[in-house]
């Protein structure tokens, strides 16, 4: 029996669907490096989403594999309750040192679900202990995506995730996010979004509920999951801003644009604000390993002393797990030694050039935007007729049989890839995406 019948008797996958196994199975993966997946016949296949949103470097980066042997054979894993170890406190100093300014302390879990709800739980928490508790609401932005645990599900401003779990969701506040379908690099550096009639409104909202909330959740600048909505970073300025004035702590969720994704290692720093809570996973370990951080502002672990009954009793039994925490400290090493801070703004127009050559090249871009090291292309019919059904699934399968990792998001196409991705990667990529494209759509 293949690897792929064997699958196909005993493992369910995530965000997936049954009958479509039948036409687009699971592919073998042997084996990875750069960013390159190769399967069981070792054919090539690019890996242009860094799977989830998660590598930064490549895959199998020898310093990070290094690190990660050299700790699973000095210390594999010890619980963080009542012990410590040199790679929890050095990747926590290490994170606080490179954070937006103010961030005191880290709290780690294993996932971006679960750092979103320790967010949740700690927000709310400081509110009782602070005796605020009518703030114990929570607001977030339509269209946003924070994770599938029913903590972080509620704060999904997305039907298409919610909708079947609604009866067991926390209602919560909702507030309009504005749309930049042209978004390019440069609009980084100005204050896109701010004056939208959406930041309008989402202000205007906060004013009205601040006494009974008690965080706003937003991921800044890009919603990925959302399909790849950019917001702008003058829009996300005003609304942190807002929201500190109105007394709401607000939770940045940078778990999918954190590490570089945009152009810089966190995406707050485009904004210059600093959130109360900054969620953190994917590219935390370099994304290799099930990690993710909390990082508190400093002071409001102040409101947890005074007594056993005021302590944060939330735990993940791998929180910090010290060889997930050896390869954070790894990769974020590299993030500097390889000084990308310099070079993310040439990768990005790189990566620009490229969009810009596609949406020329191709009929079937409506719009094409792009923030740092992400692209998305929002495809069309070319004849204006209606897309075919599930456009996203076929435009997929025709770039895998062109070796590349594409999985848009419905009627999304989009790039972001290891931050260091080459020029001739970038051709490839470019070639073969037209390529997709004229096949499923002309
Ligand atoms: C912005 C954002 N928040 C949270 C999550 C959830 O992370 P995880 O899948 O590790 O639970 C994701 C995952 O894609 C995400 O993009």
């Amino acid at each position: 029996m293949t690897l792929r019948d064997r699958d196909l008797q005993v493992l369910w996958h995530p965000a997936s669907h049954f009958d479509d196994h039948r036409d687009l199975p699971p592919i073998p993966i042997a084996r990875a490096r750069g960013c390159w997946l190769y399967d069981q016949e070792d054919r090539p296949i690019l890996d242009a989403i860094a799977s989830w949103w998660t590598s930064i470097h490549g895959h199998c980066h020898p310093e990070i594999a290094a690190a990660i042997a050299e700790q699973a054979a000095r210390l594999d894993h010890v619980l963080l309750a009542g012990f410590t170890h040199e790679p929890a406190v050095a990747l926590a100093e290490a994170l606080l040192a490179a954070a937006p300014p103010g961030m005191g302390r880290v709290f780690y879990a294993d996932c971006g679900a679960a750092a979103v709800e320790v967010a949740l739980k700690l927000s709310f928490q400081a509110r009782l202990l602070a005796g605020e508790p009518q703030r114990g609401r929570f607001a977030t932005l339509e269209n946003s995506y924070h994770g599938e645990t029913l903590g972080a599900l509620a704060l999904c401003g997305n039907d298409s995730y919610r909708a079947t779990f609604a009866p067991l969701l926390m209602p919560v506040l909702e507030l309009p996010a504005p749309e930049l379908p042209d978004h390019d690099l440069d609009d980084l550096h100005g204050d896109a979004g701010a004056d939208a009639p959406a930041a309008d409104r989402a202000v205007e909202l906060l004013e009205q509920h601040a006494p009974e909330l008690s965080a706003l959740i937003l991921e800044p600048l890009v919603q990925c999951a959302g399909r790849m909505r950019m917001t702008g970073v003058g829009y996300y300025r005003r609304v942190v801003q807002a929201a500190q004035r109105l007394g709401i702590h607000v939770i940045a969720d940078e778990i999918a644009v954190g590490f570089g994704r945009t152009g810089r290692l966190f995406a707050s720093a485009w904004a210059g604000v600093s959130p109360d809570l900054l969620c953190l996973s994917k590219g935390l370990s370099g994304g290799v390993l099930p990690l993710a951080a909390v990082l508190v502002r400093a002071g409001l672990d102040d409101l947890f002393r005074g007594g056993p009954e005021r302590s944060f009793l939330h735990s993940h039994t791998f929180a910090g797990n010290p060889i997930a925490c050896a390869a954070g400290l790894a990769s974020l090493r590299l993030y500097f030694a390889d000084d990308l801070p310099a070079r993310l703004p040439t990768r990005a127009e790189a990566l620009r050039r490229r969009r810009l050559r596609v949406a020329a090249e191709s009929r079937a871009i409506a719009h094409h935007r792009q923030a740092g090291m992400i692209a998305a292309f929002t495809v069309r019919a070319p004849d204006g007729g209606p897309l075919p059904a599930r456009i996203g699934l076929r435009l997929r399968a025709a770039a895998l049989a062109r070796g590349v990792l594409l999985r848009p998001l419905h009627d999304i196409v989009y790039w972001m890839p290891p931050l260091t991705i080459s020029d001739e990667e970038l051709d490839l990529l470019a070639d073969r995406t037209l390529e997709a494209l004229r096949e499923v759509l002309g």
